[in-house]
């Protein structure tokens, strides 16, 4: 739709010409928050949202973390509402109640006002429509497939001990050795189908580093010393497998990888088998191994290799600023 009354046809003033519907939800409207949340269990019965969502979405807010904007009926009540949050540089959620149009504004009024502040903006969750999906793609976000596996403990259990040459080998990953291997994760990635689909952990040394400390702050599940492990070539770092564990028995590669020059050799495979095998040594009610892999990503053969089936499979959805 172009507003008539759109001075400079330049498409933010939409969000202005939709001003009086749409505005920032600050504190003195939370209750309206609690609001869409319960209508969205209610009606999606997806339950994968954290339980206290309502509140870590108040205290976001609170803290500057994130933008929260709603659309008002005429007689205040809100009718939908889309969160932006600023560390992740997500738009995390948007809901409407089924009123994808209203959906498609809150979200097309967040990426305008946040598109000129930052480098990239992702996003991606069940409570994307196969509209709004579109929606995504035609304002200029591009659409990853990713597929999410697992391999049972048996599996892992019965996988042969992998072998290593001399002057290669495993040793477990400290953050005291945080910012070589944060090295090795970004140049490992760079140009890269997952650069595009993480610009946030892999378009930067900075970005890896802050995906390491994300893995060690538990962002992906429990953090475990001496769960991840790092290939080494004699003194050199060739390789890392990050493994965090969710839910108390079900083990999590957050990522893996193997530096280019040592890839091709069974390398990458020998890393995760050790990986695996030690977690389900150290953790006794371990039940299986998941993880999550772009289709694009020929390293889904990797995994379907050692046996790892598809669970089921869900989208990202990536906008990077022109360079
Ligand atoms: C994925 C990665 C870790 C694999 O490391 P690697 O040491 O090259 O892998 P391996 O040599 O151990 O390959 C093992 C198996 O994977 C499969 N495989 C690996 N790369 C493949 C490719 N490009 N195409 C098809 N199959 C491939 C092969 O079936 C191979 O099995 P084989 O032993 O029977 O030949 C490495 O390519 C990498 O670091 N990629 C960038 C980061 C990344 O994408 N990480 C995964 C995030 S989900």
């Amino acid at each position: 739709m172009a507003p008539n009354n759109c001075v400079n046809g330049n498409y933010y003033d939409i969000s202005k010409f939709f001003f009086l519907m749409i505005r920032e939800i600050r504190k003195d409207h939370f209750d309206d928050i609690d609001s869409i949340i319960k209508r969205y269990r209610e009606l999606t019965k997806d339950d994968s949202l954290p339980d206290n969502f309502a509140e870590q979405i108040k205290d976001s807010i609170t803290e500057n973390k994130a933008c929260v904007y709603g659309e008002y009926s005429e007689d205040g009540f809100l009718k939908g509402m889309a969160l932006f949050g600023k560390a992740s540089v997500r738009i995390n959620f948007a809901y409407a109640a089924g009123d994808v149009e209203i959906e498609k504004r809150l979200v097309s009024a967040l990426f305008e006002r946040f598109k000129n502040d930052y480098p990239h903006i992702t996003t991606g969750g069940p409570w994307i429509s196969e509209e709004l999906s579109k929606h995504f793609v035609e304002i200029g976000f591009s659409k990853y497939d990713r597929m999410h596996m697992t391999l049972p403990r048996s599996d892992i259990e019965a996988l042969a001990e992998p072998e290593l040459s001399e002057g290669m080998s495993f040793e477990p990953y400290t953050p005291e050795i945080r910012e070589k291997i944060s090295q090795l994760v970004f140049e490992g990635n760079d140009g890269h189908v997952d650069q595009n689909v993480f610009p946030d952990f892999f378009g930067s040394l900075e970005g890896s580093t802050r995906l390491l400390e994300s893995i060690e702050a538990s962002r992906f599940g429990d953090y475990r010393e001496s769960s991840s492990w790092i290939l080494f070539s004699n003194d050199t770092p060739a390789g890392a497998c990050f493994m965090t564990v969710r839910d108390g028995d079900t083990g999590y590669i957050p990522d893996i990888v193997i530096k280019k020059e040592f890839r091709g050799r069974g390398l990458g495979k020998s890393l995760l088998v050790q990986s695996m095998k030690r977690l389900a040594e150290s953790e006794p009610a371990l039940s299986k191994v998941n993880l999550d892999v772009t289709l694009k990503n020929n390293a889904r053969y990797l995994y379907a290799s050692l046996g790892f089936e598809k669970v089921h499979e869900n989208s990202i959805y990536s906008w990077r600023k022109a360079q």
